[in-house]
């Protein structure tokens, strides 16, 4: 039985089929072609059979978003099946899951190169939507280093001197690419996605309960606590809830906004730029 006819042919696209961008692309699946990539076959296989099970019409493609060639792959895919109307981008790796360079792969050169790929196919009206991380509010970027970053083309990033000097923790380079994302989300609203008529924006959550913060929660130290006791929400937030701003953020009502990132913290950089916590 074809429970839908997809007549209008729009595709919404999540590049890291996890907790968070599964709950977000649940707001946008119905009467649309869902279309999941990720690195894993078994993520995909859990996530295609959920939602197709669940009456919505998915497919999942096998991506390493690290590797350009891979995304430009996954969003020629994407336009075939008809017109790209939203982005997803959560696909990452968290300071406990790899080394310095394995974080900058990913989280910062592969998320170039996703929104470079999607600013070629995105649909007009379409919206993206990069998840960061409130760590991109933690490690101070000079003005003239983002000018710089603005100004790089994607394979540049690494070879910028201060990101090449200070991404020498894993810790450090998941700080910096997530400012980094801030960065290349604005530059594409101006340039790239602004021709194709998109918008794309970022959003940069605290500590969300998910098997990459799982990860974190295991690190040695107190970190996690004592920023959930120091935050003004003094709780953590679950994947719903990015869902909830990301739907505003991806949908018309937010048609006046394009470049900007969105801080939900529940209050932890509030609380780090007052001094109420000292970061170590
Ligand atoms: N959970 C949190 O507290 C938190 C807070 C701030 C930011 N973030 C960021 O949010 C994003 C999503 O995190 P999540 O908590 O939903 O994690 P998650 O682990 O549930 O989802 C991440 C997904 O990315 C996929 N992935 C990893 N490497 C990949 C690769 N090379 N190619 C393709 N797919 C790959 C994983 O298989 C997984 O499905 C990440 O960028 C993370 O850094 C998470």
């Amino acid at each position: 039985m074809i429970f839908n006819r997809n007549e209008t042919k729009e595709v919404a696209v999540l590049l890291g089929a996890g907790s968070m961008g599964t709950a977000v692309i649940r707001r946008f699946a119905a009467g649309r072609k869902i279309l999941f990539g990720d690195i894993s076959q078994a993520n995909l296989n859990r996530v295609c059979e959920e939602f197709i099970r669940s009456g919505y019409d998915a497919e999942g493609m096998i991506v390493n978003a690290m590797d350009k060639d891979s995304i430009e792959a996954f969003a020629a895919k994407a336009a075939s099946l008809g017109q790209v109307k939203y982005y997803v981008h959560t696909a990452g790796a968290s300071p406990s899951q790899g080394t310095p360079e394995h974080i900058l792969n990913l989280d910062m050169t592969g998320t170039g190169y996703a929104i470079d790929a999607f600013g070629k196919v995105m649909a007009e009206g379409g919206a993206g939507l990069i998840i960061s991380s409130q760590t991109g509010y933690m490690f101070p970027v000079p003005y003239e280093v983002e000018q710089q970053i603005l100004a790089a083309e994607t394979d540049e990033l690494k070879n910028i001197d201060f990101i090449k000097e200070n991404a020498v923790t894993s810790g450090k380079a998941y700080m910096i690419a997530k400012r980094v994302n801030h960065l290349q989300a604005m530059k594409a609203a101006a340039t790239t996605w602004k021709q194709r008529r998109a918008r794309i924006n970022t959003i940069s959550p605290g500590i969300i309960v998910t098997p990459l913060a799982y990860d974190e929660f295991n690190a040695p130290g107190n970190t996690y606590q004592n920023m959930i006791d120091s935050s003004a929400a003094m709780r953590t937030a679950s994947s719903d809830e990015i869902a909830e701003a990301a739907a505003f953020l991806l949908g018309e009502h937010a048609g006046f906004i394009t470049g900007t990132d969105l801080l939900m913290d529940g209050g932890v950089i509030p609380a780090i730029r007052t001094g109420a916590y000292k970061l170590h």
